[in-house]
């Protein structure tokens, strides 16, 4: 795992966007694999900010979310498809038709979730993938447990996630209970992948992950089977 340690957030989401725009320089139709949540909006806004310099373009690109809230339609505000409109997909000249998140609504989850992995297959699989930790050391959203899932399934959420998310909701009740998320076969597929981490709170994930030692109750710590991986902190995250 190749360690990148930043000053702070603006130079962590500088480093993220240099990666995925070196990527779509040399590979303009290349397929990526996005998250959601308050890390990458940063590097979102300075890939928004090259994309209208002329620097890049998403003309081609297809992308592939991680994980989205269940039950939970689509155009709700708090939905991670409206996270993506707003935080990129509106901001660039993507076509939007290419962007996929998993279905909130999906009658038969189980159905949906192999739909999903099947289309990323089709598509030629993930070029680049884009995570960030949950303060438990959840990726998308798998969670610490014992035995985790290969493939995109339905989950339901732990206390801690719950309590972490609910900021972005009027109420902790009003935070959904599940998700559908790629799993960790779906996302350890991908060529290459960046996880980002910013700020103290996240310190004790990045210390588990620079152990060494891989365990399913700290799902970050499996990427350290994968032989591509940049793991990019700032100082906080990194010190604590
Ligand atoms: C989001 C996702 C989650 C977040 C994680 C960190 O698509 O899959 O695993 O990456 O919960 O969230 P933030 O960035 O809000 O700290």
């Amino acid at each position: 795992m190749k360690l990148i340690v930043c000053e702070n957030y603006e130079e962590m989401s500088k480093a993220g966007a240099d990666i995925i725009a070196a990527l779509l320089k040399s590979k303009p139709k290349c397929v990526l694999g996005l998250a959601t949540g308050s890390t990458p909006v940063g590097m979102y806004q300075e890939l928004a900010r090259m994309n209208k310099a002329g620097e890049i373009t998403f003309k081609d690109v297809t992308s592939y979310n991680l994980d989205e809230y269940y039950p939970l339609a689509p155009d709700h505000d708090q939905s991670y498809r409206y996270f993506m409109n707003h935080n990129l997909f509106d901001n660039v000249d993507i076509d939007k038709s290419k962007t996929h998140v998993p279905d909130g609504l999906a009658a038969d989850p189980d159905a949906m979730g192999k739909a999903y992995d099947e289309a990323i297959e089709a598509a030629g699989g993930i070029d680049l993938q884009v995570l960030g930790l949950g303060p438990n050391g959840h990726i998308a959203f798998n969670e610490p447990e014992a035995e985790l899932y290969a493939g995109t399934h339905k989950t339901s959420l732990t206390e801690s996630t719950i309590n972490a998310n609910a900021r972005f909701f009027a109420s902790k009740a009003d935070v959904p209970t599940h998700a559908v998320t790629m799993g960790i076969g779906s996302i350890m597929k991908a060529r290459k992948i960046i996880v980002l981490a910013n700020g103290k709170v996240k310190h004790p994930v990045i210390e588990k992950m620079l152990a060494g030692r891989i365990t399913t109750m700290c799902p970050g710590t499996l990427l350290l089977a994968h032989a591509d991986v940049t793991l990019i902190v700032d100082k906080a995250a990194y010190e604590g």
